[in-house]
């Protein structure tokens, strides 16, 4: 694996046939696994309102909440690009609040380029944000932080005035500066024909898979997440399951008197005053 993964290398991936791995990720040990597996780009995402605080929407999440989760991230990110989430109200009050916020995650979170929600009516921010060398990915389609106006995480663009209105909203965020854009729960054709108009890359999720790369929730591909996942969430493994056998057993062994054993356990040094002996670990 070759060294860190950039911006403008991201960028360059459009038309390249090699398409953009991307996942999220919230905290040191799994950033690891992530980015030792060659991952492209890892999101701090809001996500993590609702994977690892067990909220219903990723609204309550705040910037000091991804400042925290992606200076663990990026210790271990050695590879991929990290790319962090402005949340909900960090960034939709005006451009000049948004670039402070935006900066924050920069210097304080280590992050390496923001992603924010929005078409059309976010040009003007993310404007803003590139013009102050501030890399950002766009958002559009089925955007968690506007969930109140969808009337739930509901598909979008599957009527042609909507249809429409997502390829105006993509078209603005790449002439506004975006390095690229996520688009997220529409369909297959839609996101197909976006990916053929921009000239920066598409990264879908629950988009098909026309877009020039894809992202996944890092729980849902591991199976950590609790109830059914969502129909473009593909589960890699049944974590779940195997963490639930381990606890289990865990439980099981010491109810039982079988952990921990000798072999889990430490011995006092024979022939030591007992003063020399308090403190060693071995
Ligand atoms: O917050 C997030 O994890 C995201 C991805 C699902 C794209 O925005």
């Amino acid at each position: 694996m070759q060294g860190k993964i950039t911006v403008p290398e991201i960028r360059a991936r459009k038309g390249s046939g090699l398409p953009i791995v991307a996942l999220t990720a919230y905290d040191y040990p799994f950033a690891r696994l992530v980015d030792q597996v060659g991952v492209d780009v890892i999101l701090v995402g809001d996500s993590l309102g609702m994977v690892v605080q067990g909220l219903d929407t990723t609204l309550p999440v705040t910037l000091e909440e991804i400042v925290y989760h992606s200076r663990m991230v990026a210790r271990a990110c050695r590879h991929a690009l990290l790319v962090a989430d402005l949340p909900f109200g960090s960034y939709q009050v005006s451009p000049r609040s948004a670039v402070a916020n935006a900066a924050r995650l920069l210097k304080e979170g280590g992050a390496e380029a923001v992603k924010l929600e929005g078409g059309i009516h976010m040009a003007r921010t993310i404007r803003a944000l590139a013009e102050v060398d501030i890399p950002v990915m766009g958002h559009i389609g089925l955007t968690p932080q506007s969930v109140h106006r969808m009337g739930g995480h509901k598909v979008q663009g599957r009527r042609p005035a909507e249809q429409e209105r997502l390829l105006e909203d993509a078209l603005a965020v790449e002439e506004a500066g975006a390095f690229a854009v996520v688009l997220e729960g529409i369909p297959r054709e839609l996101a197909a024909e976006i990916t053929a108009q921009l000239t920066i890359p598409t990264i879908g999720i629950g988009a098909g898979p026309d877009c020039d790369g894809q992202i996944l929730v890092l729980h849902d591909v591991l199976g950590l997440t609790e109830g059914r996942s969502p129909k473009f969430a593909k589960r890699y493994a049944a974590l779940r399951e195997t963490v639930v056998a381990a606890l289990q057993s865990y439980v099981n062994e010491v109810r039982g008197g079988l952990f921990p054993t000798d072999e889990h356990s430490f011995h006092t040094l024979v022939g030591v005053p007992r003063e020399r002996a308090v403190g060693g670990a071995s």
